[in-house]
């Protein structure tokens, strides 16, 4: 047996992964035990995890891998700030005694994290090679194109390469400071959203804007070949140098200053928010449309930050150059943990790779811890909730979407934890899509904000088809496309609801308009950010929706992530009750327990629910 331990650290979203003989086994990222959104710390609590769910320990790893080389990245950190001498000072003063204390003696920490006794041999591969790894071994292709885009790794901001067989192979790459990440960051810092976490508001947004800004970017900010490599101008850039993204010339040429974290979104947000929505469209369509005439494959996988981009990989696509695409659902740095251990077994161990050609070798991407019908019986008894327990399952799942069908917003916890940033039916909230209030109601009531996005449907595979614009055997089962409600589920819109659309201030007015008969989860421009669910990885969950649609005809629930506002999604029981005691949710599932408001839950105490929902920051 060989046990491979992979890990991502020190920069954003830790996580572990473990490996046995090829064999994903566990994943899980470090947020969700230490209850610290993006917690970039070593990720003691998920390593252990993984361990206890193989019962190994320590002693029994024979690699422990991590996901980047921090002796690179130094020297790139070393490097940008001489040419930069001595504007780049203050952020080097910063990122300096992390340096000399933590990420330069990397081994030792791993040991030390370790505990000590590990004889397992630690190595350190590339961080695209990571992401790369983590986009080929487990998809469900012999062979493919690779695409990885993020903000930067050690030099590398993109890269293109070959996946066959067991072996990946890189063959081009773009570098730092040259980096469509780093760009599409850079917006989502001006337009007031946190970097590395507000990405997916600002693509959001872009529904609402008219891609003015597109040709400015495209003609002062960088420079664009045809095979979709480009250069930026670093001049209108300050994060190379600054402890900001955006200086004086960048406000110039789009019109003011950043814009401060909550205050209101204007138009100019918006045409914002689509030009670099197109311009990242128009990149991706480019690398992909030249990957493919260079390689001649087939498929494409892809991971990186920016292949959480849903809007892009579908217009991708739907291009038609590639027949279909594979996205790694921990596509950001806490996937380089799973990427590195599969990339020690498959490429520097040559062993052989066995692809599930139905639905890739990632499980759905259910690695996380699962919680026995007994803990659950025990969590319930000492802290005092009583719930009914449904020994039938068809009983159970009946009940559910009886709940969900009368308006009912349900916390849904069901086998192992998600690997990834998106709930995807183990740690969900659902809703029924077709209620015109669901969207505010479950901000308002449950996530404690306002937003102008709708949520994300789930939806059963067989159907998928018939209400999104997409092929009767297209899956997206890890939320990572996007595609339009059909023609004949959108609804029509009158005069004052055509005004409302569109010059409305209030955005979160527009997005209520009713303009199909899955309000809640459709998007201005008609899209929706879907999942398909198939029996294969959640058949809990597909059976649940089977029951749904035979009750209201509508195949779709409202899948949003378990959690409220800023917190990492619920992992235990525990933390799942504590959420459901702390909104206004209705119902909470927990496998077989179902435990409602009002019967056997205590009274909430609304101090308590203060306190809970302040530990959290805003995203
Ligand atoms: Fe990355």
């Amino acid at each position: 047996m060989t046990a491979i331990l992979g890990i991502s650290a020190f920069y954003h979203d830790s996580a572990a992964a473990l490996v046995i003989d090829g064999e994903i086994i566990a994943a899980a990222q470090e947020e969700r035990f230490t209850r610290k959104k993006h917690d970039p710390d070593f990720p003691k609590g998920a390593i252990s995890y993984c361990l206890r769910e193989a019962g190994l320990g320590p002693e029994d790893l024979d690699f422990v891998a991590f996901y980047d080389k921090p002796l690179t990245k130094f020297e790139r950190l070393l490097e940008t700030y001489l040419a930069y001498v001595p504007r780049g000072f203050p952020s080097f003063r910063l990122a300096m005694p992390l340096w000399l204390k933590d990420k330069l003696h990397m081994r030792r920490m791993i040991r030390q994290g370790l505990g000590g006794s590990t004889r397992a041999r630690v190595v350190f591969t590339d961080h695209h090679e990571s992401h790369a790894a983590s986009a080929f071994f487990p998809s469900p292709y012999e062979q493919a194109a690779i695409l990885t885009l993020d903000g930067v790794g050690e030099w590398s901001t993109t890269t293109l390469g070959v996946g066959r067989g067991n072996r990946i192979e890189l063959t081009d790459q773009i570098q730092f400071p040259h980096s469509l990440g780093l760009l599409y960051s850079t917006f989502t810092y001006y337009c007031g959203f946190k970097v590395n976490s507000g990405e997916y508001k600002l693509m959001g947004l872009a529904p609402y804007g008219r891609p003015i800004y597109r040709d400015l970017i495209l003609e002062k900010l960088m420079d664009l070949k045809p095979d979709g490599s480009f250069w930026l101008n670093m001049d209108y850039f300050n994060y190379c140098q600054g402890l900001t993204m955006t200086g004086r010339r960048f406000h110039d040429i789009f019109g003011g200053p950043p814009r401060s974290p909550e205050s209101l979104l204007d138009q100019r947000h918006m045409d914002l928010a689509a030009s670099i929505q197109a311009v990242t469209e128009e990149v991706m369509l480019r690398i992909g449309r030249h990957l493919h005439e260079r390689t001649g494959m087939r498929h494409l996988v892809l991971a990186g930050g920016v292949a959480l981009n849903c809007v892009a990989n579908g217009k991708l696509l739907r291009d038609g150059c590639f027949d279909d695409l594979w996205i790694q659902p921990a596509a950001g740095d806490a996937g380089g943990a799973l990427g590195t251990a599969l990339f020690v077994w498959h490429q520097l161990l040559d062993r052989p790779r066995t692809c599930d050609l139905i639905h890739d070798t990632q499980r759905g991407s259910f690695l996380g811890p699962k919680f026995e019908n007994d803990e659950i019986a025990m969590f319930l008894q000492t802290s005092g909730a009583t719930g009914e327990r449904f020994d039938d399952e068809s009983e159970l799942l009946e009940h559910v979407a009886g709940l969900l069908t009368a308006g009912k917003v349900v916390g849904w916890f069901h086998g192992r934890m998600e690997f990834g940033p998106r709930a995807l039916g183990a740690r969900s909230i659902l809703g029924d899509p077709r209620s015109p209030l669901m969207q505010a109601t479950m901000n308002l009531k449950i996530k404690f904000r306002e937003s102008f996005r709708p949520f994300a449907p789930c939806v059963l595979q067989e159907l998928a088809h018939e209400w999104f614009e997409m092929r009767p055997e297209q899956e997206s089962p890890y939320m990572l496309l996007v595609a339009g409600v059909r023609e004949q589920h959108r609804t029509p819109i009158d005069p004052e609801q055509a005004r409302i659309m569109q010059d409305d201030p209030d955005l979160r007015n527009r997005v209520n308009v009713v303009r199909s008969q899955v309000p809640a989860i459709t998007h201005v421009d008609y899209s929706a950010r879907l999942q398909t669910i198939d029996a294969g990885r959640n058949p809990r969950f597909h059976r649940l929706l089977e029951k749904f649609y035979l009750q209201t005809g509508c195949p779709i629930l409202v899948n949003t992530s378990f959690n409220v506002r800023g917190e990492p999604i619920v992992c235990t029981p525990h933390d799942a009750y504590r959420c459901f005691l702390a909104t206004d949710m209705d119902a909470l599932v927990l496998e077989d327990y179902v435990i409602q408001k009002g019967e056997g839950a205590p009274e909430v105490d609304q101090v308590e629910r203060q306190q809970y929902l302040a530990q959290f920051q805003l995203d």
